[in-house]
């Protein structure tokens, strides 16, 4: 009898703390329905951080929430369509919103052929987020994320809610690659290869720093990784011929990012260093706005941008590739929000 009445005692306090207490918040995920928005909900469900789990699609959000809200972790999941206010209903009270919403690339396609289309869809839920979500932290996955971060950032600030700490281009996955592709190559543990990779999310602006890794490598070695790191995208795009491009590895490295900014800004972790395509003064003196290098994230968001550090002479170069690309890429977005 004792021991029953201390085990409820138990239970019921560790559902006290784990219900009531302030590191627990609302997560959108905005595409829910989509090739990387199913696995992602799936994922974040894992998540002990998260009490709702709020899953909006033009089509099959109510399906999804149906299949991921029986998992049996401690967060509701709701499905929301555009019907009866639901992209309102979805955002309001989130405290990260992962945008995935949008068409993925087929073969041929660059990422920035995807402008037409999603261009329009990000400034559209950028206006609702301004709306019902201004303080969130938004996670753009939704290419091409080089234009998609600047269309977002320009709404907020026509909007007056635009919070730069708060705004993350996902590069995550660049990042994933780069660590998995040395790693088999040098025969060594996913875990031990870390790669800086910065600058932006498409082909020749993808940085992978191979001189920060503390590795050897020939420049043979260096080609062909620079190379791959640069265009894995591609390798899956002409893999799925023409049903789609990265989603279960996407779906991965945005639940890190996501679980990242989390454990930063609502589980009070120090110290969480992870990369993103932000609002930066890093290549300032070069005229460019946005760019990716590593972050410290705090309880508001991004505390502080990493430098690029020490390079080699031949990633100089390919920064200097990278800079009118990206420029380019933020000039275009800005035209599309004020035309
Ligand atoms: P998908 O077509 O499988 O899914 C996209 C989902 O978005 C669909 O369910 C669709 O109904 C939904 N959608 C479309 N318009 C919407 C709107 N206005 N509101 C809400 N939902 C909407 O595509 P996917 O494979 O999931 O890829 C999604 C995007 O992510 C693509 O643009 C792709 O290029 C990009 N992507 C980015 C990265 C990255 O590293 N940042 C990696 C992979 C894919
Ligand atoms: C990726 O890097 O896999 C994504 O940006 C999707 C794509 O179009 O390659």
């Amino acid at each position: 009898m004792f021991a029953t009445s201390r085990l409820f005692t138990s239970i019921a306090a560790k559902r006290a703390f784990s219900t009531s207490a302030a590191n627990l918040t609302k997560v959108a995920v905005i595409g829910a329905a989509g090739g990387i928005g199913q696995p992602l909900s799936l994922l974040l469900k894992e998540s002990p951080r998260i009490s709702e789990l709020s899953l909006y699609d033009i089509g099959n959000a109510h399906g999804v929430a149906a299949d991921v809200s029986h998992i049996n972790t401690d967060s509701t999941v709701t499905g929301y369509t555009p019907k009866k206010g639901g992209l309102e209903a979805a955002l309001k009270g989130a405290h990260v919103v992962v945008i995935p919403a949008g068409v993925p690339r087929k073969p041929g396609m660059t990422r920035d052929d995807l402008f037409n289309t999603n261009a329009g869809i990000v400034r559209d839920l950028a206006v609702a987020a301004a709306k019902y979500c201004p303080d969130a932290h938004f996670l753009i996955i939704s290419n091409p994320v080089n234009s998609t971060v600047p269309i977002f950032a320009e709404t907020l600030k026509k909007a007056g809610v635009f919070n730069p700490k708060r705004l993350y281009g996902v590069t995550t996955l660049d990042s994933v690659r780069a660590s998995r592709f040395v790693s088999e190559m040098k025969h060594l543990q996913a875990s031990d290869c870390k790669v800086n990779v910065i600058g932006g999310h498409a082909g020749v602006t993808i940085i992978p720093l191979l001189s920060q890794t503390g590795l050897k490598f020939s420049q043979e070695e260096i080609d062909a990784l620079t190379h791959r790191i640069q265009f894995g995208g591609d390798e899956v795009v002409v893999a799925k011929d023409g049903s789609g491009s990265a989603t279960l590895s996407m779906a991965f490295a945005g639940a890190r990012m996501a679980n990242a900014v989390l454990e930063a800004t609502v589980g009070g972790k120090k110290g969480i260093i992870e990369p993103a395509y932000v609002k930066s003064d890093v290549l300032a003196k070069e005229g460019v706005e946005y760019f990716s290098t590593n972050l410290e994230l705090g309880p508001e968001g991004i505390e502080k941008i990493h430098d690029i550090g020490e390079i080699s002479d031949y990633e100089k170069k390919l920064i200097t590739e990278a800079i009118p690309l990206l420029k380019g890429s933020v000039t275009k977005a800005i035209e599309f929000v004020n035309k």
